[in-house]
Formats: C-alpha cells, sequence, structure tokens
C-alpha cells in the first residue's frame, strides 16, 4: 500500500492527486513551510528509529574524530545520536533555514556546524574541508532532473576523502512516486552506484521499510560505498 505523499499535512491537498509544476515551486519556501506549519514528529519523513542508518556508520569503522557531513539533514535526530555515539565533526547542511535553526537549537551551535546551502546549487559547499562520511537520507531522490542530480554527485565526489564513506538512503523502485507534495526519482543499488562509478566500492547494501508516523509505509533503499583510490590516477 503505497501512497503519494511522504508528509501526512499534505492529505488531501492537491499534492496526492497530480504533480505539482517544478517551474512552480519555491523549494526553500516548500521546505521551510513544512518545518515551520508542522510538529517535529508529525513530519513523514520523521524517524525515532535510527538503526538502518548507525548500523552502516558502524559498519564504515570510522573514528571518533572522523569528519561527518549530513546533507538535507533537517531538524534530524541522526546528529544528536552520533553526538551521543561519540562523534563530534558533524556538519549538517540543508536548504531549509528553518529546519537548520531548529536543530542548534536543539543540539547546541557548538556541537554541529550548520550550513545552509541548496545541494543542487552549491555554494559554501564546495569550500568545506573533504569528509569521511557523507549522509543522505531522502534527499537525493527529490532530485528529479539530471543537470541536478550531476550537480549533486559533482559535489559529493569532491568532498568526499579516498578512503571515505558514501551513505545514501533513498525511496527504493517500489517506493512512492511523490513525498511531501513533490515527485521523486527512485532508486537501486545499482542505480546508485552507476552514478558514483568505479571509484566507489559498495560495502553494504539493504532494503527497508520505514513506517511514517500516519503509520504507511515507505520502502527505503540503503546504501553503504567506500571511496578508492581514483582509476585514473
Ligand atoms: C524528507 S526530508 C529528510 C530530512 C532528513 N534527512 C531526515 O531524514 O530527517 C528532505 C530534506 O531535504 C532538504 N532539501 C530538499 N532540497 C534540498 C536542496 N536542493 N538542497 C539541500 N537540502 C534540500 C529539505 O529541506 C529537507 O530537510
Amino acid at each position: 500500500m503505497i501512497e503519494e505523499s511522504c508528509n501526512i499535512d499534505d492529505r488531501g491537498s492537491s499534492c496526492c492527486s497530480q504533480q505539482p509544476q517544478k517551474e512552480e515551486i519555491n523549494f526553500k519556501d516548500h521546505w521551510d513551510k513544512a518545518y515551520t506549519n508542522s510538529p517535529e514528529e508529525k513530519l513523514g519523513w520523521y524517524e525515532t528509529d535510527l538503526s538502518p542508518t548507525l548500523s552502516l556508520v558502524s559498519k564504515a569503522g570510522l573514528k571518533k574524530s572522523a569528519r561527518i557531513l549530513n546533507v538535507g539533514a533537517g531538524n534530524t535526530t541522526l546528529i544528536d545520536e552520533l553526538l551521543a555515539i561519540g562523534y563530534s565533526d558533524l556538519i549538517a547542511t540543508d536548504l531549509s533555514e528553518v529546519a537548520l535553526n531548529k536543530l542548534e537549537n536543539r543540539v547546541g551551535e557548538r556541537k554541529v556546524e550548520c550550513i545552509v546551502d541548496d545541494l543542487t546549487k552549491p555554494n559554501s559547499l564546495y569550500k568545506i574541508s573533504p569528509v569521511d562520511l557523507w549522509i543522505d537520507r531522502a534527499v537525493l531522490h527529490f532530485f528529479t532532473e539530471k543537470k541536478d542530480q550531476d550537480v549533486y554527485f559533482n559535489l559529493l565526489k569532491s568532498s568526499v576523502k579516498i578512503n571515505g564513506f558514501v551513505l545514501l538512503s533513498e525511496f527504493n523502485l517500489n517506493g512512492a512516486k511523490v513525498c511531501s507534495g513533490l515527485p521523486v526519482h527512485r532508486y537501486s543499488k545499482d542505480m546508485i552506484a552507476n552514478k558514483l562509478g568505479a571509484d566507489f566500492e559498495l560495502i553494504d547494501s539493504f532494503n527497508h521499510t520505514y513506517i511514517m508516523p500516519s503509520g504507511d509505509e515507505r520502502p527505503y533503499v540503503y546504501t553503504l560505498f567506500k571511496k578508492r583510490v581514483s582509476c585514473l590516477l
């Protein structure tokens, strides 16, 4: 049973029945409103069980001093969990300043570096020093145009250190076609591997069905890759 929206506050609105015209959407406003208008725990991506992500973080086996970048972090409690485990060099980035303000207010501004930026038109993100782990849950699948996907993957490839890791969890091929009123591009592990290219070795992957606060199911694919020395070197 797959419904077409992943924000329960969208139910009954036009997002469930028809795909929005992308040209009309101001994405920053869209996401700022989502975080302003709904309690955190009612958002269609809110997690209480972070074990799928944390199992892959553990598999990467990084030192606690590792530099970890969570893209499209929103107000995720993954940051709280990573801090609790002992990671201290954390960066959270998102298009939504509202979301990052909430995150910073909860965990403390000295505990996480927050960067407001657009993954499809990055500015500040090009200037950060390379990271040991790039984490994305439920962000890449919103980039439905190849040009936006290309910008995203080019940024990722230049941001992750050699021997660093990439943890991507996106709607899988059985997943919903729309989330939060926006169309999504669904992935298999092979599709993600293809986008990453030969320099990234698949370490692990699995499907996981996320249960939304509404009780609806959202099937995801979780993947962990390791960046090897470039084949071109
Ligand atoms: C479904 S939410 C997932 C949030 C978080 N990763 C989590 O798992 O709780 C998608 C997030 O992607 C962010 N986002 C959407 N488009 C973006 C873009 N172009 N650049 C950066 N962040 C974006 C949204 O603001 C939102 O926080």
